[in-house]
């Protein structure tokens, strides 16, 4: 699959069906994160073999606070002890980190150890793994249009493109969910306009190399034509 040149360069992943995963198997809805983590690492260890660049996940969005606080605490403590234990590997292989949204609202314990992780992998040059972490795609447009207007500037498309969290990435090629929900769910919703978008029924957590294989499959097959003509 190597080969083939229609590949994305930028995946996002809408992580979804943790809590059903875990409902399904009697166990908690954080024991389904907690493999969530697992699969993360999974798509991380193979993203190379398929030539992908930038590896978006949707981790916790603005409207996530909503839910019980032992579960938002869960996915916190879950998130932490994922930098706490791969920080140094990811180093290790040139994994650059990043990440979208308002961290500055996170556990003040949390929000250190995101931003050591970003400091530590700065200067790597290999996969960036860009973290969507109290992340909402109209907070971010809201945001990035409040700072144009205190610059007091005629705004354009592009104006906007340079004020988002992203700025610094290109807009993701393929948005991947899983779970059959089919809806972006305040992701990425300016980044979006040209992606192209795979739904899949496999559960986050038991999504894994031959899922993506699939999905990547999918992709190469479709045309993009950012609103120009078919050929
Ligand atoms: C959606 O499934 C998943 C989330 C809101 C949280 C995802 C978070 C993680 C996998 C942990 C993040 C960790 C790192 C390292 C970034 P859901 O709970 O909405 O599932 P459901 O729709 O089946 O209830």
């Amino acid at each position: 699959m190597k080969s083939n040149k229609n590949f994305p360069s930028h995946v996002a992943i809408i992580m979804d069906g943790n809590g059903r995963w875990a409902t399904r198997r009697k166990m908690s809805r954080l024991a389904g994160h907690r493999q969530g983590v697992e699969a993360i690492k999974r798509i991380i260890a193979c993203a190379g073999d398929f030539d992908i660049k930038i590896l978006t996940f949707f981790a916790f969005s603005t409207e996530n606070w909503k839910r019980d606080k032992a579960e938002v605490d869960g996915i916190f403590d879950i998130v932490r002890s994922y930098l706490d234990g791969s920080l140094e590997e990811l180093d290790k292989n040139n994994v650059k980190i990043t990440v979208m949204g308002d961290i500055t609202r996170l556990p003040q314990d949390l929000c250190r150890h995101i931003n050591l992780a970003l400091a530590k992998t700065q200067n790597n040059t290999g996969l960036i793994v860009n973290l969507a972490i109290n992340y909402g795609a109209r907070d971010e447009i809201v945001r990035a249009v409040n700072m144009l207007i205190d610059e007091g500037e005629q705004i354009s498309a592009d104006d906007i493109s340079a004020k988002l969290y992203s700025k610094d990435l290109p807009d993701p090629d393929f948005i991947i969910r899983t779970s059959g929900e089919k809806r972006l769910s305040n992701f990425m919703l300016y980044q979006a306009a040209y992606s192209e978008l795979y739904f899949t029924k496999v559960f986050w957590p038991s999504f894994g190399k031959r899922h993506l294989k699939r999905a990547l499959k999918n992709y190469s097959r479709r045309e993009r034509r950012y609103g120009g003509n078919h050929k």
